[in-house]
């Protein structure tokens, strides 16, 4: 007997000529809302590769008119100057613009010209993570009601095709674990910092110079780029929906070159990870500074390259790279998106995600950061004295902590740095010994506390809280 799978309560989008365009041959035409890094990207591989394009997709695509805020400001490519525009009602109800492409930025007013440009029944693509994370339930039911297509690839990873990896290709799959470095600027920054000492100013400058950076790059610094990416992801992939408030976010500016000494000494590496797993039907997300083994997969992802990690129930492990920021890579992937939309919308159809109405899939708790496990990195600063390290140690001890190494140095100069790196530990219990161990007279400050991922399934000899170390 047939089932009844899931609630696709969408129908088939408009046609080419339900939305206007009789004419099939002619090129389609796109509605370009920001012409920045992203957007002068796409005018340029639609130009270097429009021909390729058209014959693959059986129709050209060609842009009409590009929204901007300034018209006198220096582009990066040429455009009849008659096609920009600073009113966006030029292209929102322009009747001859079939695709609008979203690659401005920011959350308002983005929101509100995607959804102006669905509720016409016109498909968008967008690389817009901020607003899709915020406000992705509203913008899928909007896309669901109107039958209009969305498409986001470039939003996560840029140019690495990982959205339609996990919603095409691992379709039937149950996804495990996502891990993954998904910010470009800040791999970028901890990689010239551990590399070549770069400061971290420096290195952030560097970053915005070559157009990785958000406009405002306390995004990026901060973690929330990636968190928001995180739940894009983490969403797609659990099916729920992940508010971006429910991610524990830290970002890397606290990561100083004291600890990238020490973590190198140790043979591990500094990477800004983010996590998300399903721990027994409730979600594990989390963005953070994170110590990876220097052989491992992740360690090797340098400069502004992304990997994303999954493990899945059917396929076992994948691994994802590629260039996680930048003009073209990000392009790249607007334009695939473009591309499909073009063809969904000359066959008349949705895509499949729009058709399993993401907008009403069910919110699936978050667990609290201080539930999850994981080993530590801990640095603290103490006085160099009999007894201290022996104190520590009981306090780790007593609240289920135990110590995998540690390791004392500037011997002889108080105070002195004492490192700890723990097996895997609930977060809780770290949290509480280091609030028993701040207090000791001769402890000057915990300096600092960064998790350490390497991809193994724990500690065998782990028995749920026992106390060693
Ligand atoms: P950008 O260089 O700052 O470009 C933004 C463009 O949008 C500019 O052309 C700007 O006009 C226009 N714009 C912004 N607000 C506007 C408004 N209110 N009205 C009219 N025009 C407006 O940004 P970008 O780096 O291309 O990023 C665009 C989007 O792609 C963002 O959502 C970003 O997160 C995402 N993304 C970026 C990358 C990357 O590597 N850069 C990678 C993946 C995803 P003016 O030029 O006149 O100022
Ligand atoms: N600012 C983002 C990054 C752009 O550095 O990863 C790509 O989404």
């Amino acid at each position: 007997m047939p089932g009844t799978y899931g609630q696709s309560t969408c129908g088939q989008s408009m046609t080419r000529a339900a939305v206007g365009v009789e004419s099939v041959g002619n090129p389609l035409q796109v509605g370009l809302l920001g012409l920045g890094v992203v957007g002068s990207g796409l005018v340029r591989v639609l130009q270097e590769n429009g021909e390729i394009i058209g014959n693959r997709l059986g129709v050209g695509l060609e842009i009409r008119r590009a929204l901007v805020r300034s018209l006198d400001k220096p582009r990066m490519v040429s455009l009849p100057e008659e096609r920009l525009t600073t009113n966006p009602r030029d292209i929102l109800e322009d009747p001859d613009i079939d695709i609008i492409v979203e690659v401005m930025g920011g959350v308002e007013p983005a929101r509100e010209y995607i959804l102006a440009a669905l509720g016409r029944g016109r498909p968008v693509v967008t690389a817009n993570k901020a607003v899709l994370a915020q406000h992705g339930p509203e913008l899928f039911r909007a896309a669901c009601e109107h039958r209009a297509g969305l498409y986001f690839e470039a939003s996560v990873a840029a140019g690495i095709p990982v959205i339609r990896s996990i919603v095409d290709g691992l379709a039937a799959n149950q996804v495990q674990t996502l891990m993954g470095i998904i910010n470009g600027t800040t791999n970028y920054i901890l990689t010239r910092m551990v590399e070549d000492g770069t400061d971290f100013s420096v290195a952030l400058e560097q970053a915005q110079a070559a157009g990785y950076a958000e406009a405002d790059p306390s995004s990026d610094v901060d973690g929330w780029d990636a968190a928001y990416k995180l739940a894009i992801l983490a969403s797609l992939a659990f099916e729920t929906y992940i508010p971006v408030e429910s991610i524990h976010v830290e970002g890397i500016r606290r990561v100083t070159p004291v600890d990238i000494a020490y973590s190198r000494d140790l043979g591990f590496t500094i990477k800004l990870l983010a996590v998300a797993k399903n721990v027994n039907g409730s979600i594990e997300a989390r963005v953070h500074p994170t110590l990876v083994p220097q052989h491992h997969p992740l360690a090797a992802v340098r400069d502004v390259f992304n990997a994303i990690f999954i493990s899945a129930d059917a396929v076992g492990e994948l691994m994802f790279y590629g260039r996680g920021a930048g003009s073209l890579p990000t392009a790249s992937a607007v334009a695939a998106d473009l591309i499909e939309a073009a063809d969904d919308l000359l066959r008349g159809q949705l895509p499949l995600l729009v058709r399993r109405n993401p907008g009403e899939w069910p919110v699936k708790p978050v667990q609290p950061i201080t539930e999850t496990r994981t080993r530590f990195y801990i640095r603290l600063s103490v006085c160099d004295e009999p007894g201290v390290l022996a104190a520590m140690a009981a306090s780790f001890g007593r609240n289920g902590v135990s110590i995998e190494s540690v390791i004392q140095k500037s011997r002889g100069k108080s105070p002195v740095d004492v490192v700890f790196v723990t097996h895997d530990a609930r977060e809780a219990d770290v949290r509480q010994a280091l609030r028993e161990i701040e207090p000791l007279a001769a402890v000057h400050q915990v300096a600092s506390v960064i998790r350490v991922e390497d991809g193994t399934a724990g500690d065998k000899c782990e028995s749920g809280g026992s106390a060693r170390g």
